[in-house]
């Protein structure tokens, strides 16, 4: 068994995402004694952008690599690795500006290629992820609250963007837990953070 975390606060200080992450994963290895623990700390460590020449080596046939090409695409197929190797992943991901961090939508697109880890049927134009028999947790931080099932959830383009993108990959058992009010202070900062916590390390029992 191998869990995956992958950060993309930009904070290591007082980053509530990495915070609740780590108390989860310490709870969940409680439970998997023998699990690997990986990091893929995107926060820190941005993946590149991608470029004209990464989507022209990205589209080069298997047996049309060159050095050039292969060297090119060599992060992102780290990343891809590091991804088929996991069993469950743990996303860390504050909302900025309504969306992800701008770091973790490099990871995805460098993640995302068609033929490693999605493949498309021409006759149903359809897409079909590889990432199978996976499980995914997403924990976001975020000052406000856009619980789903409130009109402020209309509002929220970071985790239904992270839901879709998961199950695209081939991902189908994804959980969610809202931390909210993060920055805000006071009573409903702790009560919210206290809440997400206790959901957390019951989570970790069965997950
Ligand atoms: C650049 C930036 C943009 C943010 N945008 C939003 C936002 O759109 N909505 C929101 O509720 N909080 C927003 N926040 C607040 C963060 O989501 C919140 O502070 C969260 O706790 C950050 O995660 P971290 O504690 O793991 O670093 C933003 C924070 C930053 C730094």
């Amino acid at each position: 068994m191998k869990l995956l975390e992958i950060q993309s606060s930009v904070r290591q200080e007082r980053s509530i995402s990495r915070t609740l992450a780590s108390k989860f994963i310490y709870q969940w290895q409680s439970f998997h004694p023998d699990a690997q623990h990986q990091l893929r700390d995107v926060g820190e460590h941005p993946p590149a952008l991608i470029t004209a020449d990464w989507v022209a080596a990205n589209l080069t046939s298997e047996t049309g690599q060159t050095e050039a090409t292969k060297a090119l695409l060599s992060e992102s197929e780290t990343l891809i690795t590091e991804l088929f190797e996991s069993d469950r992943i743990v996303l860390g991901v504050p909302m900025y500006n309504f969306g992800i961090p701008a770091n973790l939508k490099a990871y995805f697109d460098n993640s995302i290629r068609v033929g490693r880890t999605v493949q498309y049927n021409r006759d149903t134009a359809t897409f079909n992820g590889l990432l199978t028999e996976k499980k995914a947790l997403i924990i976001s931080s975020r000052a406000g609250s856009y619980a789903p099932e409130t009109p402020a959830g209309a509002m929220d383009f970071c985790v239904p963007y992270l839901q879709f993108i998961l199950n695209f990959l081939g991902i189908q058992d994804v959980e969610y837990v809202e931390v909210p009010y993060q920055g805000m202070g006071g009573e409903m900062q702790q009560q919210a953070t206290d809440a997400a916590i206790a959901r957390l390390m019951e989570l970790a029992k069965t997950w």
